[in-house]
């Protein structure tokens, strides 16, 4: 069997990890491997590099991915679908392993579903809103990152009795708003599921303010829109719409100071959340997951996407995975908010 692998969409902690547990396990059940450089562009232009054993020794602990990444989506063009076809004939592939958050895995389960190759999902973003499982990997890795970060931002912020807007990533889902701003004791967490508004939102440092506490942590997610209808409604080849040029974290911090007085403070923590070396935990399910795909690839179960339940590592119907995003439900999100505003 030759198996090739790519990794698509946004980088990711751990994308190494499945890398290498598919390799270490598929080579085992005698498969040779090719790694499809780009992401899908890898597949349209044939740019391949040789994946053995040796070409994954040490990378477990990685950052980012060996194979590069990006947001190549081959059916933007009518060929596309069939070009990928030609590709995966022309490169003599049996398999493919694609690493993928919604985008490089809706593509991976077109290809399976409607041209017939043989096609394994490996459900990968820091945002955590795939279907059907109950995690991806990286997701606790940029949590930690942000409690890291916004830990410190607390000392700063009291020493100054200043409000710090923290904005994490999360286009659609509030997922790493959610958990970072749970486990770091923010005070007020806003995604964009559930938005909440700026009258709200002073009116909690306000609160706070009258109780004696003269700084607050205001943790949200990029993608909350205060201003329904903001935007040049530019879009990516995937169709999603690009986030506004000025920072929300920014605009919600001068909004602060205008309407409630005091100093306000932005920090956006970008792309620092998706680099360096994931967590035991994101090691660890990144490894299973790429062991399980290497296993799908040896019983022929294509067209389906490894996925975590519970604490198995089992696997669903690549449509499953990616019909509906997984975003914050409201009675979750009810109960964090309600801790995080709490005396
Ligand atoms: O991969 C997901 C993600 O990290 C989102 O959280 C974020 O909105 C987006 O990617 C950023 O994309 P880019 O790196 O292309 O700016």
């Amino acid at each position: 069997m030759r198996v090739g692998l790519l990794t698509g969409g946004g980088d990711c902690p751990g994308l190494n990890a499945v890398i290498r547990g598919a390799v270490r396990v598929g080579t085992d059940h005698g498969h040779e491997h090719v790694g499809l450089l780009g992401g899908w562009r890898g597949l349209l232009q044939r740019d391949t590099r040789p994946l053995d054993r040796d070409a994954v020794a040490g990378i477990l602990t990685r950052g980012g991915t060996i194979l590069g990444s990006s947001r190549t989506n081959p059916f933007k063009s009518e060929e596309g679908g069939r070009e990928c076809v030609a590709a995966f004939a022309d490169l003599g592939l049996d398999a493919l392993i694609a690493i993928g958050g919604e985008d490089t895995l809706g593509v991976a389960r077109r290809l399976h579903d409607e041209l017939g190759l043989n096609v394994i999902g490996v459900p990968k973003t820091i945002d955590n809103d795939l279907s059907g499982t109950d995690y991806t990997f990286g997701f606790w890795t940029a949590v930690q990152i942000a409690v890291d970060a916004i830990d410190r931002l607390h000392t700063t912020g009291e020493s100054h009795d200043r409000v710090i807007v923290v904005e994490v990533m999360g286009r659609h889902a509030g997922w790493i708003a959610l958990e970072s701003g749970l486990a770091s004791g923010a005070h007020v967490i806003m995604i964009p599921e559930q938005p909440a508004s700026l009258d709200d939102v002073c009116a909690r440092i306000t609160a706070r303010r009258e109780r004696g506490a003269g700084y607050a942590i205001v943790v949200i997610s990029e993608g909350v829109v205060l201003d329904a209808g903001a935007g040049d409604g530019a879009v990516d080849e995937f169709g999603h719409t690009l986030l506004a040029k000025a920072s929300v974290g920014e605009t919600l911090a001068e909004r602060i100071e205008a309407q409630i007085g005091g100093e306000a403070r932005a920090v956006v923590l970008g792309h620092v959340q998706r680099g360096g070396t994931p967590t035991a935990f994101d090691r660890s399910l990144a490894t299973r997951f790429g062991a399980r795909a290497a296993q799908l690839v040896s019983e022929g179960s294509y067209g389906r996407m490894v996925a975590l339940k519970g604490d198995t590592v089992s696997d669903i119907p690549l449509s499953e995975a990616v019909s509906v995003l997984k975003t914050v439900p409201e009675d979750v999100y009810r109960r964090v908010a309600e801790v995080a505003a709490g005396r």
